[in-house]
């Protein structure tokens, strides 16, 4: 039998009340439920970060939590990034280095840098490589990703 349970939650600013089957995951709920579909599902078992959002402010793999875990929580996905300055800057250098092709990463990438820049980190190449190591991308080889989010950091530096 397929159980469900009432959760209540916000998304992107907005309040929701909702009756998902308990084996829901947050992605598909994101998705199928919410019609937010900038959320991407790759490998559904945590390991590319296509998924990735912020639930109470840290990164998590949506293919991972259950959308009932998600009860009482707050999340940002990227249809939600409009108003968050980091984001706008981000997006904006991700176009100017071209750090973007199929697109399929980028909400998950921009999550994993948006995290990087708001922990205060500097733009050091080392240490964002390591920090977007769980998010692959097959198709811009890493390095202009890199660079937008290190040209990101030392604007908002010189600033
Ligand atoms: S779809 Fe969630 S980590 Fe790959
Ligand atoms: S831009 Fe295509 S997977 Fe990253």
């Amino acid at each position: 039998m397929n159980k469900t349970a009432q959760i209540e939650l916000i998304v992107n600013g907005e309040k929701y009340f909702e009756n998902v089957p308990v084996r829901m995951n947050l992605a598909d709920f994101l998705r199928n439920k919410l019609g937010l579909t900038g959320t991407h599902v790759g490998c559904e078992h945590g390991v590319c970060g296509a998924c990735t959002i912020f639930l109470d402010g840290v990164t998590a793999r949506s293919c991972l939590t259950l959308a009932v875990q998600a009860d009482e929580t707050e999340i940002t996905t990227i249809e939600g990034y409009e108003t968050d300055k980091n984001a706008s800057d981000l997006i904006k250098n991700f176009h100017k280095r071209n750090a973007l092709q199929c697109g399929y990463c980028t909400p998950g990438m921009l999550a994993s840098s948006i995290e990087y820049i708001e922990q205060g980190n500097p733009p050091d190449r080392k240490k964002v490589k390591e920090h977007i190591s769980g998010n692959y991308c097959r198709c811009t080889g890493y390095q202009a990703i890199v660079d937008a989010i290190c040209t990101t950091i030392q604007e908002r530096q010189s600033r």
